[in-house]
């Protein structure tokens, strides 16, 4: 590899979720998924990284790395209970923590809804519930007006879709429910509850003359589905992209409530609602037609042979990266956060290699005048990945989760080198790549 650069105002970080690394909150609708024997190699969100007790540690291991920004998760339950409760300890922990990234230079960039919510709300039916976009509303509020003064930066909702489809569709995740309609009522709901958000997180910003800008968005889980050449595969991979990232993406860009979602109307008025396009980009499927696969419109998604994979099976795709912010950015002419992209890769023979290939995509969109303005890389430490549990390793440092050990990898010092540099040169790629 030749080298590129980012550009010294480019940032850099790692992302989080709350649940995946917090531990020792009994009161989510994952805690309840982990009871029911849900989690594949049998671990539990309770241990994860202790992170609620080594939140200094974790910064520490951050600045290490000489990371510019973080995105890390709110746990909803620890805030609010139960209905129309709020938590001072709760709301303290995180003053807290927001307080220390600050103090050690670090930007935060805050997510409202990361896959877990308060069991109270899931009993009620959650997203599922009419009257989850108000309650959704409400919690933003007390999160805004007590912690507002300290977030500029603000994500309403991660990856709506992925969130639907494993709770409502395939029923995989918490509460385990396997219906169409469901999952479009779902979309639906949340569609509501960011426009609320965002309207929420900008009037109480202003109001209250805290910091400026306020920038609210999405993080957008969007794949590329590239079509087997036949007429029928077009059209499946077409309704796909329809189905799982337009509607969606429209929907909190723009208010607009596509079919199915609505009949196309803005039931909460015309606007735009996402100050950047926040974008999870892991990887690519091939799309095949058959007629076997009626749920899924017909679809069958296949993996590349000539692509190399991660841990998980999924292939390594770094061009779509750039395809995606291409097309995003023609249609909504916002900076782009790349707010999540990572690799699953256990003993990190890869992640070196997959951080740069990255990267150097963003380095050509950026040189093209296409704004991708940061990068936080999925994810600062191994955690709590879903019903995968402890088994699967995304991060660029290692946990012993018996002894809450963290060792940095080797991908770790060089995501310090590149935050640093804000480059990759000739010298970092023949250290960690051999190349
Ligand atoms: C994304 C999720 C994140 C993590 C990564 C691997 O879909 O947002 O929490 O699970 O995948």
């Amino acid at each position: 590899m030749q080298g590129f650069e980012l550009g010294r105002d480019f940032l850099m970080g790692t992302a989080t979720a709350a649940l995946q690394i917090e531990g020792g909150d009994r009161n989510n609708n994952w805690y309840r998924w982990c009871e029911l024997g849900k989690i594949k190699d049998g671990s539990h969100c309770l241990r994860a990284n202790d992170h609620y007790n080594r939140v200094e540690e974790d910064i520490a291991l951050m600045r290490a790395m000489h990371n510019d920004t973080y995105r890390l998760g709110l746990e909803w339950s620890r805030i609010e209970p139960a209905p129309g409760q709020w938590s001072r300890e709760g709301l303290d922990h995180y003053r807290r923590e927001l307080e220390l990234l600050l103090d050690a230079g670090i930007t935060p960039l805050v997510t409202l809804h990361h896959f877990s919510h308060p069991l109270w709300f899931e009993d009620m039916g959650g997203w599922e519930n009419r009257r989850s976009p108000e309650i959704f509303r409400r919690y933003t509020r007390t999160v805004v007006e007590n912690l507002g003064d300290l977030i500029r930066d603000w994500i309403t909702i991660n990856e709506p879709n992925v969130y639907a489809m494993g709770s409502f569709l395939t029923g995989e995740w918490p509460p385990g429910k396997k219906s169409i309609p469901a999952y479009f009522r779902v979309l639906r709901n949340m569609v509501l509850g960011h426009i609320l958000a965002y309207r929420e997180i900008h009037a109480v910003r202003s109001a209250r003359n805290f910091p400026c800008p306020t920038r609210v968005g999405v993080a957008n889980h969007i794949r590329v589905f590239d079509p087997e050449d036949n007429a029928l595969a077009r059209g499946a991979a077409r309704r796909l992209d329809y189905l799982f990232h337009t509607i969606v993406v429209r929907g909190m860009a723009e208010g607009k409530l596509s079919f199915p979602l609505g009949t196309g109307g803005c039931p909460l008025g015309k606007g735009f609602y996402m100050d950047f396009f926040g974008l999870n980009y892991y990887s690519r499927d091939i799309v095949a037609f058959s007629w076997k696969n009626p749920g899924m419109l017909f679809a069958r998604l296949k993996t590349d042979p000539e692509l190399p994979k991660n841990d998980l099976g999924w292939d390594i795709y770094p061009e779509g990266l750039y395809r995606i912010c291409k097309e995003y950015y023609a249609k909504y002419k916002v900076p782009i956060y790349i707010t999540e992209n990572g690799i699953c890769d256990a003993d990190d023979d890869q992640r070196p290699r997959y951080i740069c290939d990255h990267l150097e995509q963003v380095a050509r969109l950026r040189r093209e005048g296409i704004p991708v303005e940061r990068y936080y890389h999925w994810t600062l430490m191994d955690n709590f990945e879903w019903t995968e549990g402890e088994s699967a390793r995304f991060g660029l440092i290692h946990c012993n989760f018996e002894t809450q050990e963290r060792t940095l990898r080797n991908s770790a010092r060089l995501y310090g080198e590149i935050c640093k540099a804000k480059a990759v040169t000739p010298e970092m790629a023949a250290k960690y790549l051999g190349a």
